[in-house]
């Protein structure tokens, strides 16, 4: 099993969640309000960022568990939904994932998330 972590523009997460609805692999995700910098640190293309500071802009991560099987369409599918080629589309990272237990039952690993 993988996490895919994914870092959007808060105002993606209802066109998202409608397209991944027609993704097999996924069955679950959690959506948590963030606050972050990347490479731009927070600033616009068109803004001069000052020495040594950082803008914390407010994004939202999702997170979704899924069979590593899974992780090419879900990403593709990721980045075919937020992508519009400006600065701040995102990013995505992926991670191992040792288990996982659904409580209700106490099915484990890629059981608990089907
Ligand atoms: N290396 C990182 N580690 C953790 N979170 C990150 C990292 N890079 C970006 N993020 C998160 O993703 C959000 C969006 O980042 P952003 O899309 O601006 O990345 P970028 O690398 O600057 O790409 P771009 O050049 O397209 O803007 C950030 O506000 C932050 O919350
Ligand atoms: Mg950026």
């Amino acid at each position: 099993m993988k996490k895919i972590e994914c870092y959007i523009q808060p105002y993606e997460l209802d066109k998202l969640s409608e397209k991944l609805w027609g993704v097999k692999g996924v069955k679950g995700l959690s959506a948590t309000e963030v606050k972050g910098f990347g490479v731009q640190r927070g600033f616009k293309a068109t803004e001069t960022a000052k020495k040594g500071e950082v803008k914390l802009l407010p994004k939202l991560k999702i997170e979704m568990v899924v069979k590593e099987k899974d992780v090419k369409e879900i990403t593709d599918k990721l980045v075919e939904v937020l992508r519009t080629g400006r600065l701040g589309d995102g990013k995505i990272f992926v991670t191992p994932v040792d288990d996982a237990v659904r409580t209700r039952t106490g099915e484990r690993g890629q059981a608990a998330i089907e």
